[in-house]
């Protein structure tokens, strides 16, 4: 069954119903559509020039229990669930927002970065219904929308500000920029996300990883094991987690040897493990923050879920005196309200995708020629 995104934590930004139309100001009803891995979404949200998209509905179909027999996402299945999903999810984002598709001034989805079969699913559908609706498309790059979801939910957070986009496929800090987006690091290897569920994998915890770990951590000790901080001395801004979880395999291995886990054991290790991989990313925000002399920093992405990270992030904002942009849970992981948005921004400026614009598995965000612009409105 879809389900709706809840505990949106403020309704002005977040809510179901109606659009309401300022007066003196034309609203735009954009329809995001986001498949780039194992969720389907859709959500319409509203802007009015100059003002930050509301949310009216969004809508997130999950397929957890398709990939939780594999230990992982099985891109295949996770196609074919989308093919099964995609029709109602648009629709049910539609009903709950109270607008039919004659409403509607142009449907955003994900181009990529993401799984090829998924994401053509969404593009192909936001394609169609979008020439059904006599309105234009407009292609979103994933991480611009995560980037999204932050100015989304923070009116105050304009360019120039520092952005952490942490999630299962990426690590990598930006200089937002009001024409662009500047890569200032990113991992080397594994991404922060693909670690955490690498690892939850490793101690035997349910598949989605991420969680299972952050859960399984609460009962544990983050000083159990001294686990490297990979690259925290280093200059620069890069990241690298492929070091971090072979010496948590090597810790698995050596507790094993006495027998098999117990609770205690794996909940050691994943505080310990947990620990290391958000104190690199704090570490290597604040010092990206003052180097930078950038006043506002935003973390979004999956793992900006994360209940360590957050906490930690804001002793550190309060520490350094950054504003800090977290959005609430539901925004963090994959949705469809953070492209609707993004592409909404599209649009203002006039910037529409031709029918024959296809999707990509890869490509950065900063630099990408269709997405130079996609970074924050000046
Ligand atoms: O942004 P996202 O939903 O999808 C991608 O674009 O990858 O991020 C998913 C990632 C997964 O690796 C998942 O394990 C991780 O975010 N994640 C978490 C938490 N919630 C999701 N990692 C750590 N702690 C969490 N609470
Ligand atoms: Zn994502």
């Amino acid at each position: 069954m879809p389900r709706p995104v809840s505990g949106a934590p403020d309704v002005s930004h977040a809510r179901s119903g109606a659009p309401s139309t300022p007066v003196g100001s034309e609203p735009s009803l954009v329809l995001g559509i986001e498949s780039s891995c194992d969720e389907m979404a859709a959500a319409v949200v509203e802007s009015v020039a100059a003002q930050p998209a509301r949310i009216l509905a969004s809508v997130v179909h999950g397929q957890a229990s398709v990939h939780a027999p594999y230990g992982g996402v099985v891109p295949e299945l996770a196609s074919r669930d989308h093919l099964g999903a995609v029709s109602r999810v648009v629709q049910e984002a539609l009903d709950r927002a109270g607008v039919g598709l004659d409403a509607l001034s142009g449907v955003a989805a994900t181009a990529g970065p993401g799984l090829m079969g998924s994401l053509l699913v969404g593009l192909s559908f936001a394609k169609a219904l979008a020439y059904r609706a006599g309105v234009p498309w407009v292609a979103v790059h994933h991480l611009a929308g995560h980037l999204a979801a932050a100015e989304l939910i923070d009116a105050k957070l304009v360019a120039p500000y520092l952005g952490l986009v942490v999630s299962g496929g990426h690590t990598a800090l930006y200089r937002i920029e009001a024409d662009a987006p500047h890569l200032l690091g990113e991992t080397r290897d594994d991404a922060v996300g693909e670690a955490f569920d690498k690892v939850a994998k490793l101690l035997g915890l349910p598949f989605p990883g991420g969680p299972a770990l952050s859960r399984c951590a609460e009962a544990g000790s983050e000083t159990a094991v001294a686990f490297p901080r990979p690259l925290a001395g280093a200059p620069g801004y890069d990241f690298s987690y492929s070091g971090l979880k072979t010496a948590v395999l090597l810790e698995v291995e050596r507790r094993r040897a006495g027998g098999p886990l117990g609770e205690s054991d794996r909940a050691d290790v994943a505080a310990s493990f947990q620990a290391a991989a958000t104190d690199v990313l704090i570490r290597r925000t604040r010092r990206a923050a003052r180097d930078e002399g950038l006043s506002r920093v935003a973390v979004v992405g999956g793992v900006a879920a994360n209940g360590r990270l957050r906490t930690e992030l804001e002793a550190a904002a309060e520490q350094d005196g950054f504003a800090l942009t977290l959005p609430p849970l539901e925004l963090c992981t994959d949705n469809a309200a953070m492209i609707a948005a993004a592409g909404a921004r599209r649009l203002a400026r006039g910037e529409v995708s031709g029918l024959e614009f296809t999707a990509f598995s890869r490509m950065p965000l900063a630099g990408s020629s269709f997405d130079a612009s996609a970074g924050p409105d000046a």
